[in-house]
């Protein structure tokens, strides 16, 4: 009888190489490993060598460079999305993709079968199962670190065992997770919220005390909702992406220290560095300032919310997703222009800002001469504006013996 077949996420750590064995012990299956590059560090061809001497049957690596940002990074810019206020949801977003080749290659080698490195305590595996089962409910999952109950030290001892390759250098104290969108840092010392970060936790950011001296100034043009200058020069997205995340680290910008309420009921600590994302953000938002009507912007704050919510429970893959995605567009038709902001010692302010698309009216807003705002037309609006509180107040008053009338 010809064996079952798994894909398996692949990242080419030790959680992941010994799984590769494991599974083939455990559920006699065979193993095909798949690894996505989103712009993470590490040499993909050696993981996918590595793969293949531990055991694996095939291997694939798969550039998703360009469509995590056309699909998943310029839709969450879109819509501002950001989780509880801080985390622009690099990690988050990474998963539905992955999922997505996991799915798409598992239908071609014909796996009934894929696997993920999550652990059980964690948002991603609710991300990776979710999206599975959204794009082919007939894939079974399976999630051997959730499922094995091994320490690091068992773990160490299963790879020598079964001559998988072990980590030579020291363990770093922190689980890291990385990708164009930004790094998530967790574990260690990080664990305690009332302490702060050693800086050895950071990696793409300076220390205040490092960063440049010289403020930086950077000027980045939107089209349509989707960035596409930089420093007045054309620029395609993932250059811009890294140049921001450079030029923000440079500057200590994009740091996020934060407890957050993870899907699973925990809070946790962690630490996000991400300088592009939080410019590019800060940036959109500007612009969209300038740009939107009134109620359009305040509305899509409410959505923007749910928004970010939705890729952090891992339901990218959902019909409101969609019909959010819709709203978000539409509402980027006049969100074109410019914004300058200044980096310095971590903060990013905007300085300036414009469009041709602008809403403000400078004879509506000046105090100066040119004013064309009929204040006159103020007076009735307030009294109608404020009426309803009025009636309110009266009746109170009323209540209390206090009445004039
Ligand atoms: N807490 C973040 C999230 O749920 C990031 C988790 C990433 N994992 C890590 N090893 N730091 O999206």
């Amino acid at each position: 009888m010809t064996k079952k077949k798994v894909v398996l996420a692949y990242s080419g750590g030790l959680d992941t190489s010994v799984a590769i064995k494991w599974l083939q012990e455990k559920y006699n299956l065979e193993v095909v490993t798949l690894a996505v590059d989103l712009g993470q560090p590490g040499d993909l061809d050696a993981i996918k060598q590595k793969a293949l001497l531990i055991g694996a049957k095939e291997s694939y690596v798969i550039d998703a460079k360009k469509e995590f940002i056309k699909e998943f990074i310029l839709p969450a810019l879109k819509a501002n999305a950001v989780y509880e206020g801080k985390y622009p949801l690099a990690t988050a977003l990474a998963r539905p993709l992955i999922a997505k080749h996991l799915v798409e290659i598992a239908n071609k080698s014909g796996a009934d079968f894929v696997a993920h490195g999550s652990t059980g305590k964690g948002n991603d595996q609710v991300r990776f199962e979710v999206s599975i089962a959204s794009l082919d409910p007939s894939i079974k999952v399976i999630a051997p670190i959730r499922e094995w109950s091994m320490s690091r030290d068992e773990s160490m001892q299963y790879a020598e065992k079964h001559g998988i390759p072990v980590p030579t250098t020291k363990k770093s104290p922190y689980s890291t997770d990385e990708n164009l969108w930004g790094r998530s840092c967790e574990c260690g010392v990080l664990e305690d919220p009332a302490k702060e970060p050693p800086e050895d936790a950071y990696s793409w950011t300076k220390s205040p005390l490092k960063a440049s001296d010289k403020p930086e100034y950077v000027v980045i043009e939107f089209t349509e909702g989707s960035p596409v200058g930089l420093n007045g020069k054309q620029i395609d997205t993932m250059n811009l992406i890294k140049t921001l995340n450079e030029l923000g680290g440079k500057h200590r910008v994009g740091r996020v220290d934060m407890v957050e309420n993870r899907l699973v009921g925990i809070k946790s600590r962690e630490i996000y560095e991400c300088p592009a994302a939080v410019i590019l953000i800060q940036a959109h938002r500007e612009l969209e300032a300038l740009t939107l009507e009134r109620d359009l912007a305040h509305f899509k704050l409410l959505l923007e919310h749910k928004y970010a919510e939705l890729i952090y429970y891992g339901q990218w893959y959902s019909p409101l997703k969609e019909a959010l995605d819709s709203f978000m567009e539409k509402t980027q038709k006049k969100v074109t222009g410019k914004v300058k902001m200044k980096l310095y010692k971590g903060s990013n302010f905007v300085v300036e800002r414009e469009s041709k698309e602008s809403l403000y009216d400078f004879s509506l807003a000046t105090y100066e001469a040119a004013d064309a705002f009929s204040q006159d037309s103020a007076k009735g609006f307030i009294e109608l504006f404020g009426l309803p509180l009025k009636v309110w107040a009266k009746r109170q008053r009323k209540g209390k013996g206090k009445g004039r009338g």
